[in-house]
């Protein structure tokens, strides 16, 4: 199996290629509703719009959580016993994604909460507050084999720091900052291990994975974002 590699296909067709039991660690973050705006009676006045679910080319919840349950399923067939793993989460999704976890075998350990101090604007005014918190869920193959915690406030499951900015901005709309996938990438693998995911993106966990000394292999189904990730990895000189 080849590793440190970001394969360009979708991770239900790759997962399924890979053997199991080989991962330490899956960090990920998979394509999840968005609110989109509509206009209210063709008033184009940002105060007066209302939202919707905007399912990312998926027809319906029903498939999106079906898809999902068949990826996290293969995930847990390629995890060894006591790999953790960090699945992002919208917050009306949470608990229809912890029943998964634990259908398909995994225990569920803890909701972990990321607090962006610089949310995107609330221009849904007066119609609802801003999205600046975020959620991720922690859940385990087993009891977990690595707790590499240096201190009692590593384990808050809350986390507090702004979007990504400045040189780290890539294109990728819904990129994660380093600073809330590096703790938990630390905490949950050793120095060697493999970390997987299969929603890369832009290639954050690859890259958190590679400064901590870990091995990396994603799956990414958009041919630009593979870019910008491999471009993102060769750029961290270790
Ligand atoms: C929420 S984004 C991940 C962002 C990433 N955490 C980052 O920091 O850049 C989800 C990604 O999953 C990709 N994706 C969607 N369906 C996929 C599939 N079936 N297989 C692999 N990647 C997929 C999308 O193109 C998108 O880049």
């Amino acid at each position: 199996m080849e590793i440190n590699i970001i394969h360009n296909q979708s991770c239900l067709e790759g997962l399924r290629n890979l053997p199991e039991i080989c991962i330490d660690l899956i960090f990920t973050d998979p394509p999840y509703y968005q609110y989109r705006a509509q206009d209210v009676k063709g008033l184009k006045n940002h105060k007066d719009v209302i939202t919707e679910f905007d399912f990312d080319g998926f027809k319906s919840e029903e498939e999106y959580l079906q898809f999902l349950e068949q990826v996290l399923s293969e995930c847990y067939r390629v995890c060894k016993p006591g790999a953790s793993a960090y699945l992002w989460c919208g917050d009306d999704f949470v608990s229809y994604f912890n029943r998964i976890v634990e259908r398909v075998g995994f225990q569920f350990r803890k909701v972990i909460h990321w607090h962006k101090t610089n949310p995107f604007p609330a221009i849904y005014t007066r119609k609802m507050y801003a999205n600046s918190m975020e959620m991720m869920i922690h859940f385990t193959k087993g009891s977990p084999k690595t707790w590499n915690h240096k201190s009692v406030n590593e384990m808050h499951n809350f986390i507090q720091t702004p979007i990504c900015m400045g040189k780290e901005r890539t294109k990728h709309k819904t990129q994660k900052p380093l600073k809330v996938c590096l703790p938990y990438i630390e905490i949950s693998s050793n120095e060697g291990d493999l970390v997987l995911d299969p929603f890369l993106g832009s290639g954050s966990t690859a890259v958190a994975a590679k400064m901590l000394k870990r091995n990396y292999i994603g799956f990414e189904l958009n041919a630009e974002f593979c870019e910008i990730a491999n471009k993102r990895i060769n750029e961290i000189l270790i």
